[in-house]
């Protein structure tokens, strides 16, 4: 039989264990393979620290939260050891074949896509499972791990309501997703705030008061936001934009790191965001306003029914996968299945919402604010 490694990196998400004994399962049971967990993400890999995966290690993590395996966020081809970016790409070639690996399952985000594409170039055999609360990944259905943070995050608007209402509030939810809105447009919906905000449209701050004005006007003393963390005003978008296409311009090395470094000033100035638009939305509508950032609550705790059964389907589809020989994939979700694509088509290419999805449609139909 063959021998794959796996390992889990980026964030945690719930559905990562799920994945990790669907994968272990199908390939000990199913195909008679060996299998080996990395510790640590990529950098167990580059650090030959692995243990054995069998049924007993394999056997009740179904349902825990996080990855039994440990995850960080290292770049395989600028790894810092001792203090310095080191390209490990070679380190790990020799550790894939020093333990005789047919391949190497890699189960991450949009970082892992790109660490496993760079891998997959440099001739080693990888396969990435797609795992993020975000569903920021393109050319897959779903992600393990969205639908457990969709569930808190709605949770969360939901006993945050309690508040608002009780204390004629205006709540600001923060909520996860890197620089796509699903999170925040999933949570804000199902959760009925009244405001939703996200990055993909960037927000005015009188259309904001405007639809808590108009609530008032009807008697509602209380609002919530759902704030996607990646959600800016229309200024800072610009700013940031153009901060951001200096650097993909930028003539030297030299320059590109200080357009970096400007554009991570900018980008800092305005992780308070959420802050400072509570204030302003205070002032403009003399209602007291807070701030609520849900964090890593989000991805805490015991995956939900959905994020169980997408991490088991991918796992076992990446043991037949792997059985039929395929190397430098993602084992995307497909309706209810799955299926390979290419990871030069997934590598770096962020899935955002689109403005005419249906749900955006559906939260301007019942009335919900996004700001613009
Ligand atoms: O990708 C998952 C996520 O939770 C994002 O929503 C968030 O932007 C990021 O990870 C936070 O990163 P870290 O775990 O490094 O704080």
């Amino acid at each position: 039989g063959k021998r794959i490694g796996v390992l889990t990196a980026g964030g945690d998400a719930p559905g990562l264990n799920a994945a990790i004994r669907g994968l272990g399962k199908a390939a000990i049971g199913r195909h008679g393979m060996e299998i080996i967990g990395f510790r640590g993400g990529v950098r167990g890999l580059a650090e030959d620290q692995w243990v054995n995966l069998d049924h007993t290690s394999l056997s009740g993590i179904l349902t825990a939260g996080g990855t039994i395996l440990g995850t960080s966020r290292d770049k395989v081809h600028k790894m810092m050891v001792d203090d310095q970016p080191t390209d490990m790409i070679p380190t790990i070639a020799e550790v894939v074949e020093r333990n005789k690996l047919d391949c190497v399952v890699m189960l991450g985000g949009g970082g892992t896509a790109k660490n496993a594409l760079r891998l997959h170039q440099a001739g080693i055999p990888v396969i990435h499972l797609p795992k993020t609360i975000d569903k920021d990944i393109a050319h897959t259905d779903n992600t393990f791990g969205f639908s457990t943070a969709l569930e808190i995050a709605t949770d969360a608007i939901d006993r945050l309501h309690s508040t608002a209402h009780s204390h004629h509030r205006v709540i600001i939810a923060e909520i996860m997703g890197h620089k796509a809105g699903w999170l925040a447009l999933g949570a804000g919906i199902a959760g009925g705030a009244d405001v939703i905000l996200l990055p993909e449209i960037p927000y005015d701050l009188s259309s904001i008061v405007e639809t808590i004005e108009r609530r008032k006007a009807r008697g509602t003393n209380f609002s919530v936001l759902a704030v996607a963390e990646g959600a800016r005003d229309i200024r800072a978008t610009a700013e940031l934009n153009a901060a951001e296409s200096l650097i993909k311009t930028a003539p030297t090395p030299e320059a590109k790191a200080i357009a970096r470094s400007n554009f991570a000033r900018i980008q800092d100035e305005h992780r308070e965001n959420p802050f400072r638009l509570a204030r302003e939305v205070e002032a403009a509508t003399g209602l007291e306003s807070r701030v609520t950032i849900l964090g890593y609550v989000q991805r805490g705790g015991t995956p939900c029914a959905e994020d169980r059964i997408l991490g088991s389907v991918i796992g076992a589809a990446a043991a037949d996968l792997i059985d039929a020989g395929e190397t430098g994939i993602m084992v995307a979700s497909k309706g209810e299945g799955a299926a390979p694509v290419p990871l030069e088509d997934v590598a770096g290419n962020l899935s955002l919402v689109p403005i005419d999805h249906p749900w955006i449609q559906t939260a301007r139909d019942v009335g919900t604010g996004l700001g613009d």
